[in-house]
């Protein structure tokens, strides 16, 4: 359980401090009551800067700094830049009182002043650029905004690894540079790596989609773009790495209902088998740590089977520190200790402690202690874990390669271009029915419809900051046509089709009409999942009518994070192409433009399924089994498990050239793995009429698989458009397998390809990763027999088979 001691204490302060008591917000995902707006419920600004920059002294341990408080460095070993950060933090936490220590286990730690600590503010977020949500940022003043970049579920369709590494440096970049400035902090509390089990989670916006290998990848690029230092990515101590900023896998694990039919994520007990857990639920944040090298994890409000998340000490400390090698430090979401603490079993904490009706840490924390509840030595581990990470990240110390940065370089140009790019690579394109792009210059008159045509602040989605600046959808298309424009319903919940004449007239008299409708925070949010997967009030009537009355062609954009059933849309003759452009961010206004009128190849591919409404009558929210349950009649979930016919598969993307893949020679077609005991031969579910051999299948963990399967792909663009392709690569299990993934994602590349031009490109896999299936045991094995290389996803798709041979 000292793992568990561990955060518990970090947010024990939370519980019991004056200034979180529980009517405040304190989580990053605060408790609004069921029916609050969430904005409602987010924290004031935070007030000020903290005390160390409120003084523009940029680091702890400035000899000034100290000087000004009446304290001589020399004294203090934990100023001593020539020792290692551990023997540094060891005397930091030696010189405080129990009393000292309660008070910095909090995420507005009070710092000491006796003994020239600081305050921090550990809660900042930065989950599509620096964000005001949390006490740890603001913006004002000299820095009025920052770079907005598209929600994650955007820029994840892009499949665009060094994007997403971009984004993440640049994001860290900003954020330091505030921080020189006394707007922020250094400690960052995204990415949010949930997967999207079900198409009706509220928070599938914040997400990178539906695939754990996708969402694993994402986050280590995002991951690493926010935290590492240019020429120290590897250390020798990993956990001395300094860090550019600290970056934090959300939510471990299991988490995705937030509050549907009454099903809220405080108390909803996730019911996972330990197949789903290893196989979807915990992969991407084992690659967030192992890859991504991660400086901080954050445990979810739910319970997995029984037992909260933050409470389980096998989850906690023996996954992610012991199996893991996790350098840094465990966060809770404040209310989920809460949660826990009202929940007492689980705890074994008397609740009378709890709530001391004069609420000092001190006083509780010291009785605590007396009591034999908690260890002071597993506080000083808390603290050690926090300390390392603010050492790292240069709290203490000055950081020399971001002491420069400033305001001049929040809101560049460059880091601008780089939001619209985003939103340009991420945009899907679902329907062409030769209608795009729109030439500008021939059209004339465009009559622009829909509730999203002036928006702004719904495309940078939640955990938003102030943006730089925002360009609308209207800003940039009546740049390039004359434009008529009627709204058709003034918002997206368009309960009143009173606007729609008005829409239709318009289309009427127009040579084309470009239609912005789809969700917003209203609709899809954190503690808001939704019932249907359907447009909202009279918004299917309004693009129907106006798209049977106009004369020419007809463009529908849909913002949303998760998946529309736009069946209608798919099949009307009249609307001739459907735009998916996510929740855009601040330029996206500009890449919608842009996609539209041609002067960009849209190349983004969806990262979750987009369902047909019905699937929601099927399948409750709140049953986590990824695979069918043929006895309930519930269908898989996801590309992976889930065989009826969907609206758009994951994947799914078309572009406004051709593109042909040829395999080259030299694919890997067999592979023979030895293996050196029977003891690592386990067994594999079989379907009813096939036989397993002797050795089934091998446990990779077994050491004995280091096999690569490599193969080269030549993709000839064969239209007459430049353009980007993403080349995605899934293996499938042999036939005779049961119970197993349809198909799974194993790696893609997006590569650019001119117009009748070539690219090559080499995939190495480890085939021991890209062949394996997790068993019901919960075995991550590798299958004998004749799996399947697919290179595609759907028409036009190559293959290869590898003939997995286990020798004995
Ligand atoms: C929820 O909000 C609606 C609309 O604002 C209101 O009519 C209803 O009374 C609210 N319900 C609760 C439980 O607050
Ligand atoms: C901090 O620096 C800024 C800019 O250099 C200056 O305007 C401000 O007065 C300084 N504040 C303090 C408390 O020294
Ligand atoms: C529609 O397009 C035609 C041909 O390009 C043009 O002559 C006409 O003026 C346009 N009409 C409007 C309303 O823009
Ligand atoms: C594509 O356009 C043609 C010609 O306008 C139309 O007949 C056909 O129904 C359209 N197809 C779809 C799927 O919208
Ligand atoms: C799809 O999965 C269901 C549930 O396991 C199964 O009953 C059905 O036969 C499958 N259909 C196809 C076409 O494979
Ligand atoms: C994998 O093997 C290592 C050492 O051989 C062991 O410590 C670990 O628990 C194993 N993991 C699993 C999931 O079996
Ligand atoms: C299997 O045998 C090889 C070669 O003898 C050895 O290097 C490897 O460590 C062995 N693996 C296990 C899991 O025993
Ligand atoms: C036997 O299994 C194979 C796949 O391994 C399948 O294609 C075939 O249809 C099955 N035959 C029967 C009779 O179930
Ligand atoms: C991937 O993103 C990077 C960074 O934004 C960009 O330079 C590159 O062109 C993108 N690749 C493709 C193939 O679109």
């Amino acid at each position: 359980m000292a793992t568990f001691r561990l955060f518990f204490l970090l947010s024990l302060a939370s519980i019991i401090s004056p200034s979180f008591s529980r009517s405040l917000p304190q989580s990053t995902t605060p408790t609004p009551t069921q029916n609050q707006s969430l904005a409602a419920t987010l924290p004031a600004p935070n007030p000020g800067p903290i005390e160390s920059n409120a003084r523009n002294y940029t680091k702890v341990c400035d000899r000034v700094r100290f000087a000004d408080m009446g304290l001589d460095m020399d004294d203090f070993i934990y100023c001593d830049t020539s020792l290692p950060y551990e023997v540094r933090v060891e005397d930091l936490v030696g010189r405080m009182t129990l009393a000292e220590k309660v008070a910095q286990l909090g995420d507005r730690a009070s710092g000491v002043g006796r003994i020239g600590l600081a305050n921090y503010r550990w809660w900042s977020e930065a989950l599509h650029g620096v964000s005001d949500v949390g006490h740890g940022t603001y913006f004002g003043d000299i820095v009025p905004g920052a770079t907005s970049f598209p929600t994650p579920i955007l820029t994840a369709a892009s499949f665009n690894e060094s994007l997403w590494l971009s984004i993440g440096q640049v994001t860290s970049t900003e954020a330091r540079a505030m921080y020189n400035l006394g707007h922020s902090g250094l400690t960052f509390w995204s990415p949010n790596i949930n997967l999207v089990r079900d198409p009706r989670w509220g928070r599938a916006l914040e997400t990178p989609g539906e695939d754990p290998f996708m969402a694993g990848r994402y986050s280590v690029n995002f991951v690493r773009g926010m935290q590492d230092v240019e020429g120290s990515e590897v250390a020798k101590d990993m956990n001395s790495r300094p860090l550019k900023t600290s970056a934090c896998c959300k939510h471990y694990a299991a988490y995705d209902v937030d509050n549907w039919f009454f099903h809220e994520r405080y108390s909803f007990d996730a019911r996972v088998t330990e197949q789903d857990m290893v196989e979807t639920f915990v992969r991407p944040f084992e690659m967030c740590v192992r890859e991504g090298d991660a400086s901080s994890i954050m445990c979810s409000y739910n319970l997995v089977n029984g037992i909260p998340v933050c409470a389980d000490a096998r989850l906690m400390s023996q996954t992610i520190r012991n199996d893991w090698q996790f350098n840094g430090y465990i966060v809770s979401d404040c209310d989920s200790v809460a949660v826990m603490v009202e929940n007492v079993k689980w705890l074994r904490l008397d609740l009378d402690c709890g709530y001391p009706k004069d609420p000092y840490y001190e006083t509780y924390t010291l009785s605590a202690v007396a009591q034999g509840k908690v260890r002071e030595s597993d506080i000083d581990n808390a603290l050690k874990n926090l300390y390392m990470v603010l050492m790292r990240v240069g709290f203490f110390d000055s950081s020399p390669a971001y002491e420069s940065l400033g305001g001049k370089d929040v809101c560049t140009n460059g880091n601008i271009e780089l939001a619209t790019d985003a939103a340009r690579q991420g945009i899907v394109l679902l329907k062409n029915n030769l209608t795009l792009p729109l030439d500008a210059k021939k059209l004339g008159l465009v009559a622009l419809v829909g509730p999203h045509v002036q928006t702004t602040k719904t495309m940078i989605g939640n955990y938003a900051g102030v943006p730089c600046r925002y360009t609308s959808p209207f800003d940039a298309i009546t740049r390039e046509v004359k434009v008529n424009y009627k709204h058709g319903c003034s918002n997206v919940a368009c309960s009143s089709q009173d606007g729609i004449i008005l829409a239709v007239k318009a289309a009427k008299t127009a040579n084309a009409t470009i239609i912005i409708a789809g969700l917003d925070l209203g609709v899809e949010a954190e503690s808001l999942d939704r019932s249907n997967l359907l447009l909202p009030g009279f918004q299917t009537k309004l693009i129907n009518d106006v798209a049977d009355a106009s004369k020419g062609p007809v463009v529908l954009v849909i913002l949303s994070g998760g998946g529309v059933d736009i069946s209608f849309a798919q099949n009307h003759p009249k609307i001739g192409a459907i735009i998916w452009a996510g929740y855009p961010g601040e330029e996206g206004g500009q890449a919608i433009s842009d996609v539209i009128f041609g002067h960009y190849n849209p190349g983004g591919r969806l990262p979750l399924t987009w369902y047909k409404n019905d699937y929601v009558d099927v399948i409750p929210m709140i049953s986590m089994k990824l695979r069918p349950i043929d006895e309930l009649g519930y269908p898989g979930r996801t590309y992976k498990f889930f065989n009826g016919t969907v609206l758009y598969p994951f994947g799914y993307g078309l572009s406004y050239t051709t593109f042909e893949y040829s395999k080259l020679n030299h694919e890997t077609s067999s592979i023979t793995i030895n293996v050196n005991s029977t003891r690592y031969c386990k067994p594999l579910s079989m379907k009813p009429n096939a036989t397993a051999p002797p050795c089934p299948a091998v446990d990779i963990n077994s050491s004995s698989c280091d096999e690569e399967i490599t193969f080269d792909v030549e993709v000839a663009n064969t239209g007459n458009m430049d353009g980007s392709e993403v080349v995605q690569v899934y293996s499938k299990p042999p036939p005779e397998v049961a119970d197993a993934p349809l198909k799974q994602l194993v790696a893609f590349q997006r590569v650019f390809v001119q117009a009748k031009g070539k690219s090559k490109l080499s995939f190495s896999l480890d085939a021991c990763k890209a062949l394996a299936l997790v068993e019901k045991t919960a075995y991550v094995v590798v299958p004998s027999g004749k799996s399947t290389i697919v290179i595609g996803n759907g028409d036009g798709e190559i293959s290869f088979p590898v003939d997995v041979k286990l020798q004995v």
